[in-house]
């Protein structure tokens, strides 16, 4: 089994536990990336790495059609669901991967793609990809968890989150994104770091299905932290409880540039 096949049968084993999931179900995240999206009635969408469907379904009221895209299968199958609940009718479930996106050049007015690259084997990809499918003057707004810039941090949170959930392959920090963006040719616009999404240990790592065996190294990871680690952090261990908090970050970088436009004719 290759690598991109691990990841989606993982997917299609957790679609359930997502679906639940307070942590993707709202909150600033969610708040931040729709304030950033700038939405506008006639913007035609598309949220790569859908999920079980919660960004697509925010957006949807605010715009024109949202195609909500994913790798699986099942998640998909979530995201009908709850536009079907919503009573969403411009929401459109498709298959895709985000590496490769199955659509023709300069369609989208928005791309969005929430809590996701951190599991993407290429991000690049999912850039380039997102350059092509956008309009000129098109954007994309991303929120993802982040790592912090010291050396140590970003070790320590990236060597959890992939013992945790093997579906995971890096958290980037603030200026990795912006270079990515810079690379695929995207004009970064306005980037928000400092926001953190508060954890709880025990939904965590139910929600990714990790082994009992993996669980109490994880465990072990977050009640040995040192001082630093625990501060950057914030890890606090409660009588309810292990709690902590993730950085993310939440930016929107635009496709320039314009078209020939054919005047008149014969
Ligand atoms: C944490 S969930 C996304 C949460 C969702 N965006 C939200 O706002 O609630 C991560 C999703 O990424 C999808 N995924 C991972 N790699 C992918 C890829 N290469 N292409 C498309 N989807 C991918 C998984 O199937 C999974 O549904």
């Amino acid at each position: 089994m290759n690598a991109k096949t691990r990841v989606k049968a993982q997917f299609e084993r957790q679609a359930k536990q997502y679906t639940v999931s307070a942590v993707h179900a709202g909150g600033e995240s969610l708040d931040r990336l729709v304030d950033l999206a700038e939405l506008r009635p006639e913007d035609v969408t598309l949220d790569v790495a859908t999920g079980t469907g919660f960004t697509a379904c925010a957006v949807a009221p605010f715009v024109r059609r949202v195609v909500a895209s994913d790798l699986a299968p099942a998640m998909l199958n979530e995201t009908r669901a709850l536009a079907a609940r919503r009573g969403l009718t411009n929401v459109l479930a498709q298959h895709a991967d985000a590496e490769a996106l199955p659509f023709r050049d300069r369609v989208f007015d928005l791309v969005t793609c929430r809590t996701a690259p951190h599991h993407f084997l290429d991000p690049m990809a999912f850039f380039r990809e997102t350059h092509r499918v956008l309009k000129p003057g098109g954007r994309l707004v991303v929120s993802d968890t982040c790592s912090p810039d010291d050396d140590a941090g970003d070790a320590w949170m990236n060597r959890l989150e992939v013992l945790r959930d093997a579906t995971h392959i890096r958290n980037y920090r603030p200026g990795e994104w912006r270079r990515m963006a810079d690379q695929a040719g995207l004009v970064w616009e306005t980037g928000e770091v400092g926001l953190r999404q508060s954890m709880r240990f025990q939904e965590w790592v139910a929600r990714s299905g990790t082994p009992p065996e993996v669980i109490e190294d994880v465990r072990r990871m977050l009640t040995k932290a040192s001082p630093a680690l625990r501060e950057t952090f914030q890890i606090e261990e409660r009588e309810d409880d292990i709690h902590f908090a993730w950085p993310y970050v939440v930016f929107r970088a635009r496709k320039i540039g314009g078209q020939w436009s054919v005047i008149g004719g014969r």
